[in-house]
């Protein structure tokens, strides 16, 4: 009932940007989940117990990772990869930035755009569906109000044709669809297939000068592309697969349709970003776990704001040094108090 009450204040978005408090957790959430003593070790607690995450102990196998510039998160990514990656799971970091301390954990180093990507593969999606999922995300990445529809009719040709001329064609004279034309064309080509992006370890980057469109349809596009394939091989209890997604607010939408989906497709994704406010709320709500890092007093009160944080849980994220952090699972409505310790090779 509580929670009902509570999803349904944060859907009126207006009470948000008004600044009301609406915690996202509620303190009368069901039963806390059992300690975790398998999974990827995080660090210790007050009492110098291990903590453990163990995503496929969890409802969804997806994370959020927040924190102000310089906390940590990617380097807290970056431990998180190399322990997933010693129980053979296979891991994609999809990084806007060019990290190098990113880059150098992996062979395989793709700059989209300049190594092309096929977009006409969907494998594990209907051609109708697939169209729609781009319409729907080029509508909002691109600020296109209306053009859904002919923009799902026109990528759902270019599947039938496995070309991108119907699109030429009709984007010829309207200035928004050429700009979206002239990314989708960057984008677009014969080098990797998802069948074959997915089976791998991948660390894919945008070129330096790449506009915030591009960048977000690109990351777009592969998290739609490895969704269908993920999905097509079933549902999986075993986590197989994890992908890094930097500056996560932007696909804030398409992360909380991702986190909704009940069954369990093997892979998760860990959410990363500095602004707590740029999610939908349910986005906290429904992700398996997030982890909150430390920050200043003006990121901890968003925080707060956002999760109904006890006054010791606030100052631990408050005053303690870099490395104290607040540790979410879904069902638990109380954060464990964490200091990482991370990997020496996740340092930058
Ligand atoms: N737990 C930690 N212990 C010691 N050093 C750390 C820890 N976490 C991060 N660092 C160091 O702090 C610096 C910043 O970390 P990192 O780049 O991960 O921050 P970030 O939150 O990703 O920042 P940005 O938002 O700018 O990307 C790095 O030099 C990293 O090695
Ligand atoms: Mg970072």
């Amino acid at each position: 009932m509580m929670d009902r009450i509570i999803r349904s204040l944060m859907e009126k978005k207006v009470l948000l940007l008004a600044g009301d408090i609406i915690p996202v957790i509620s303190p009368l959430s069901v039963l806390a989940p059992r300690e975790e003593s398998t999974g990827f070790h995080l660090g210790i607690d007050e009492r110098g117990r291990d903590i453990f995450l163990n995503p496929e102990k969890l409802p969804n196998m997806h994370g959020v990772i927040l924190g102000t510039s310089g906390s940590g998160k990617s380097t807290l990514a970056r431990h998180l990869i190399l322990e997933a990656r010693e129980s053979g799971v296979k891991t994609w970091v999809i990084d806007p930035h060019g990290e190098e301390a990113y880059a150098r954990l992996f062979t395989r180093r793709l700059i989209i755009t300049s190594d092309r990507i096929d977009l006409l593969t969907a494998t594990g999606w209907d051609l109708l569906e697939y169209a729609g999922e781009l319409g729907r995300y080029v509508e909002l990445i691109y600020g296109l109000r209306g053009a859904r529809n002919v923009i799902r009719e026109i990528i759902a040709e270019c599947l039938r044709e496995q070309s991108l001329e119907p699109f030429k064609k009709l984007a010829n004279g309207d200035p928004d669809l050429e700009r979206l034309f002239d990314d989708i064309s960057r984008l677009h080509g014969n080098d990797y297939r998802i069948t074959e992006l997915a089976e791998q370890d991948v660390y894919f980057t945008l070129p330096l000068m790449a506009s915030r469109e591009l960048v977000a349809f690109a990351t777009q596009v592969l998290l739609l592309l490895l969704h269908g394939y993920m999905r097509a091989r079933g549902a999986r209890q075993r986590l197989e697969m994890v992908v890094v997604l930097e500056e996560a607010h932007v696909h804030s939408p398409y992360l909380l349709s991702l986190f909704k989906e009940v069954r369990k497709w093997g892979y998760g994704v860990i959410a990363i970003s500095q602004l707590p406010r740029e999610f939908d709320p349910r986005v906290f709500q429904l992700a398996g776990f997030v982890i909150i890092l430390a920050g200043p007093e003006s990121y901890v009160r968003d925080v707060e704001s956002l999760f109904s944080l006890t006054a010791d849980e606030r100052d631990h994220v408050l005053f303690s040094t870099r490395g104290a952090a607040l540790f979410y699972r879904q069902g638990d409505p109380r954060p464990r108090k964490v200091f990482l310790k991370l990997r020496q090779a996740a340092l930058a």
